[in-house]
This record gives C-alpha cells, sequence and structure tokens, in this order.
C-alpha cells in the first residue's frame, strides 16, 4: 500500500489560529475524520493543569479551548495521568455523548506532546521527526482510516520555513510506516508479510498563512515516497527478477509515465563506447549487462545537468574472488546505488523538478563462471587507463569508472554517484550515515546541509593525495583495490581518476541503503537526500 496524502486548506475566515482558538478549534472539531491530530506544548500543559487551579483565572490555550469543546474529555484524561508533558507523548480522546452538542464530527482526537520547547528557538529535525512518528505510530495498525493534521498546531512560534520541512519528514515517515514490500506486483504473487495497514489517507490541515507551503510540501513530500517505494521494491526483489534488464525496462516504464526521457544501451552499444572495465565484470554472467541513461529536463535548454550515478549489480558473489556465503543473499541489495538514482529521477518527474537532471545507472551481475574475469586479468577502461584486476569482488568501481567517463558528454554541472561500494564503510560509519567523498567544499556542504534536512545523512570521508599510492600497479596504470587499510578511501580515491572533468562526490551508501536482520529490507536511502539536495539547488 502506498498512503494517500492530501492537503486541505481552511480559508482565514474559518481558521485564524493561534490567534482565535476557539473558532479555529471549532472549526477542525465539524470536520468529519476517523482522527483529529493535534500538538500541544509545555505552556499549552502548565496554563491547562496546574496554574488555573492556583490562579482561579480560567484555564486558557489550546487544551482548555479543546476540553470546552469537547464537553470535558480533556480534563478526564489529565484527571487519569494521560497527557503527557514529555516530548512525543501522546493520547487519544474518543467521541463522548458530549462531543455532539458541540457539533463534532470528529470521531478520535489525537493529542501530541511537544515537550518543553521554547516557540524563541529553532527547533532541531530529529526532534520533529520523534514527535511526527510517535504520532503517525499511534494511527496506525488499528481502525483508524482516515486523519486529519492539524499542520499549524505542530509549528513553534511562525517558523513557515521548517514548515515544508517537516510536512515532508511526515509524509516520508508515513510513506515508511505503509511501505508493503510485493503489492505493487501482483503477478508476482509475492507472500505480502503484513496485512495492509487500514490507516490509508492523511490529509494535512493549514490555513491561509501556510497554504502555499503546504501544498507545495505535499506534493514534494508524495513525489519523494513514490520514489522511495520504487527504490525499495527494486532493492527488495530477488535478483533472478530484478536482472540489469529488468531495471532497463523499469527504466523504460518510468519513461511512459512520465516526462523522462529513457535510453537503454545493451552488451553491442556498451562495446562499442569501449567500456572495457565495465564489461570484464559483466562477463562472467549469463544476463546481459545494461547501461540506463534516464533524462529529466526540467530546466532550461542549455542549462547544465545535474547528473546521478548508480551501482547496479544485481547480484555481487564477488566473481572469482568468491564471497563466503554467509548473508550472500543481501548481496542482491548491490544495486540499491541504482535503485535509488532511479527513485529520485521518478520524483524529480513527479514533482516536476525546474532542474535538468540525468540519471545513469551501469548494471549487470557479478558471478563466477568459465568466462569470468580473473584476478590479475587487465582491462582498459573507456578513459584509456589500464586497470589491474586484483580482486574481482571489488567490481563496483570498475563498473562506476566508465559510467563516470560517459558522463563527460554532459558537461555536469555536478556528478554524484552513488554505490554499496564496501563493506568498510559500515566498519567505519555504521547504518547511520552514508559516507561521502570530494574535493569539493561546496558539493560536500550542501550535499550535508541536504543530509540534515531530510534525517538522510551523510559523513565526510578523507580523500587525499597520500592514499593513492595503495592503488599502485606493477604492472598496469592503476590497480583496483588498496589493500584493507581504509577500504572505503582507496575506493573512492579510485573514481576519482575518472572524474578530472568535473565537481564530483562519491557517496558510499553500504550502511544505509538496507537493513538486516529480522526487519531486512530496504530503506530507500539516499532517495530523500537526492531530492532535498536537488531541491535546495539554484
Ligand atoms: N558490494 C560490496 C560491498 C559491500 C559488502 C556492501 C557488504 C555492503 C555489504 C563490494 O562490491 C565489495 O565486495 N567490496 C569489497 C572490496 C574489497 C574486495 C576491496 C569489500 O568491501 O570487501
Ligand atoms: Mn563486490
Ligand atoms: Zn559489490
Amino acid at each position: 500500500m502506498t498512503i494517500q496524502i492530501s492537503s486541505k486548506i481552511f480559508s482565514q475566515a474559518d481558521l485564524h489560529f493561534p490567534k482565535q482558538l476557539k473558532s479555529s478549534l471549532s472549526t477542525l472539531l465539524a470536520h468529519s475524520t476517523d482522527c483529529l491530530v493535534l500538538a500541544y506544548s509545555k505552556a499549552d500543559l502548565d496554563s491547562f493543569a496546574g496554574k488555573s487551579a492556583k490562579t482561579k483565572a480560567a484555564p486558557a490555550g489550546l487544551l482548555a479551548e479543546l476540553d470546552r469543546l469537547l464537553g470535558g474529555s480533556v480534563s478526564r484524561a489529565q484527571a487519569v495521568g494521560d497527557l503527557s508533558q514529555e516530548q512525543a507523548g501522546t493520547c487519544t480522546l474518543r467521541a463522548e455523548s458530549t462531543w455532539s452538542g458541540h457539533g463534532v464530527k470528529a470521531k478520535r482526537v489525537l493529542l501530541v506532546s511537544l515537550g518543553d520547547e521554547s516557540a524563541t528557538k529553532a527547533r532541531d529535525l530529529s526532534s520533529y521527526a520523534k514527535i511526527a512518528k510517535a504520532a503517525l505510530k499511534q494511527l496506525s495498525g488499528g481502525a483508524i482510516e482516515n486523519a486529519l493534521w492539524f499542520t499549524p498546531s505542530f509549528s513553534l512560534g511562525n517558523q513557515t520555513q521548517s514548515l515544508a520541512q517537516e510536512v515532508r519528514l511526515t509524509i516520508q515517515y508515513a510513506g515508511d510506516q505503509a511501505y508493503r514490500f510485493g503489492v505493487r506486483q501482483p503477478t508476482m504473487k509475492f507472500k505480502v508479510k503484513d496485512k495492509a495497514d487500514p490507516f490509508a489517507h492523511l490529509t494535512f490541515a493549514g490555513n491561509d498563512a501556510c497554504a502555499k507551503d503546504l501544498k507545495t510540501a505535499v506534493a514534494q513530500g508524495l513525489a519523494l515516497v513514490a520514489g522511495m517505494d520504487l527504490a525499495k521494491d527494486l532493492g527488495n526483489l530477488p535478483p533472478n527478477i530484478c536482472t540489469p534488464s529488468y531495471l532497463g525496462k523499469s527504466a523504460q516504464g518510468l519513461g511512459k509515465k512520465t516526462g523522462l526521457k529513457v535510453e537503454v544501451l545493451g552488451l553491442k552499444q556498451i562495446e562499442a563506447l569501449g567500456m572495457g572495465s565495465f564489461l570484464s565484470v559483466a562477463k562472467g554472467a549469463d544476463t546481459p549487462p545494461q547501461f540506463i541513461v534516464m533524462r529529466h529536463q526540467g530546466g532550461k535548454a542549455g542549462e547544465a545537468p545535474i547528473v546521478l550515478v548508480g551501482k547496479g549489480i544485481t547480484f555481487d558473489t564477488g566473481g572469482i574472488s568468491l564471497k563466503p556465503g554467509e548473508a550472500m543473499d543481501e548481496m542482491k541489495y548491490d544495486m540499491c546505488g541504482a535503485a535509488s538514482v532511479i527513485g529520485t529521477m521518478y520524483a524529480a518527474a513527479l514533482m516536476k523538478l525546474n532542474k535538468n537532471v540525468i540519471g545513469v545507472v551501469p548494471t549487470c551481475e557479478n558471478m563466477p563462471s568459465g568466462r569470468a574475469t580473473r584476478p590479475g586479468d587487465i582491462v582498459k577502461s573507456m578513459s584509456g587507463q589500464t586497470i589491474e584486476i586484483l580482486n574481482t569482488d571489488a567490481e563496483g568501481r570498475l563498473i562506476l569508472c566508465d559510467a563516470l567517463t560517459y558522463v563527460e558528454r554532459f558537461k555536469p554541472k555536478a556528478v554524484i554517484d552513488v554505490a554499496t561500494l564496501t563493506g568498510a564503510c559500515i566498519i567505519a560509519l555504521g547504518h547511520v550515515h552514508s559516507g561521502v567523498f570530494s574535493d569539493d567544499e561546496d558539493l560536500v556542504n550542501a550535499l550535508s546541509k541536504a543530509g540534515k534536512a531530510s534525517l538522510d545523512t551523510v559523513w565526510r570521508l578523507p580523500l587525499d593525495a597520500a592514499y593513492h599510492d595503495q592503488l599502485k600497479s606493477n604492472f598496469a596504470d592503476v590497480a583496483n583495490i588498496g589493500g584493507r587499510p581504509a577500504g572505503s578511501v582507496t575506493a573512492a580515491c579510485f573514481l576519482s581518476r575518472f572524474t578530472e572533468k568535473y565537481k564530483w562526490a562519491h557517496l558510499d551508501i553500504a550502511g544505509t541503503a538496507w537493513k538486516s536482520g529480522a526487519a531486512k529490507g530496504s530503506t530507500g536511502r539516499p532517495v530523500p537526500l537526492l531530492l532535498n539536495y536537488l531541491l535546495e539547488q539554484v
């Protein structure tokens, strides 16, 4: 299931939150919904709880007004200790007979605590994430089918800037919660593990003050979820189905569905381009390699594009340098870079992004066979540089280097490659941040900022000349491995030799693209990061 998301703007005459609290709340409550979601601050709780008793003044603020409109429901929740002070605490009020007298049509009101945050300091996005996730969890898995999320009650003060960010993030998490593998491939009859969440429609309510931001953010959030769902599906699909040709056909399918211009090159064309390095990886497999190019022409005709390159190894056995058997099934996720590039291109097309973006995916299997490349083989890359292949399991860089040479023709504004490139990156950064490598400070800063804005974060690792020594070969221009020390860095250094002609950054997503264990599954990362980066470019 994909959750349906919409926005509803109540005009200023109906809703002047927070100025005219009472009329705003009664407008919202009169809307028929399974659940109205409202956030309250510590100040709301204080003025409702303790202080009114002492001063005898009628309590004020959101909770007090709500209590009056709901005939004492909030007081009763407070009396039994259900109203939390803690950030992200929740309390669901269910319709009582006293509600109908006030024209209340909402069946439930979900109260969410913002905790002790002052309106003056800017809220950090991770505390918002905690709050939004707690609320979404309450909406999920029960009888609630739709909810009305009162967006302005979640924003502190007048932070319209962060409103868009927060709404996008809420939609991103709603999408994560609603995601089920296999439902978009009905003909394949996969076993769908959890039944679809009954909670299937989330509406963001706003007023005139935030209408424009809200509508844009909802459209962007929807595109983001569609892109992430696609990236997750492609990642989770088994490697006997998600082959290089399957990726090619999926990309072509998106071309028909959206305005994307898609071109898929086959073996003969890849040979004609001289991609000897890419082909050396594809050689061992029976499935033919594909080279996918997807263009989104949202900007001016001559405008330099941003190019995304994704590693598309649909299964990585290691080749002749065969991997150990344990958890080898997870090497179906070795095309998650490709999946995130395809997902991001789809989202860019859906949100009609006003920039030129090109997605490029070299894709093949890395298999051992009588035709497979041997350790010690020397191959010639499209750039002309010769490569001594000392380990056939370091194959990602071998397919990416030719793609990185290919994209020179686009005279790109920037190139970002995305790859599940090294196990060493998991050792360095775990499953929290993706690794980012670049000599370009501006590009690193832009990617770090985009990561923070979507909570799909990156951490910079080095790329200095000093590490290049590890890639020396006695027999070719460069070796494809640099030994165990700083394995992620030498992999990035290898790629950097093919990126001299443009601004470039490399993202190593080995630790962040999927989860292992009981929660095994693709995360859809770094689609949020890439989309946020693209949105922020001028
Ligand atoms: N796809 C792997 C990297 C990987 C391994 C990602 C495990 C996530 C989990 C890549 O192709 C690879 O095998 N890299 C080798 C490089 C080594 C041979 C220099 C690695 O990391 O061991
Ligand atoms: Mn490998
Ligand atoms: Zn690999």
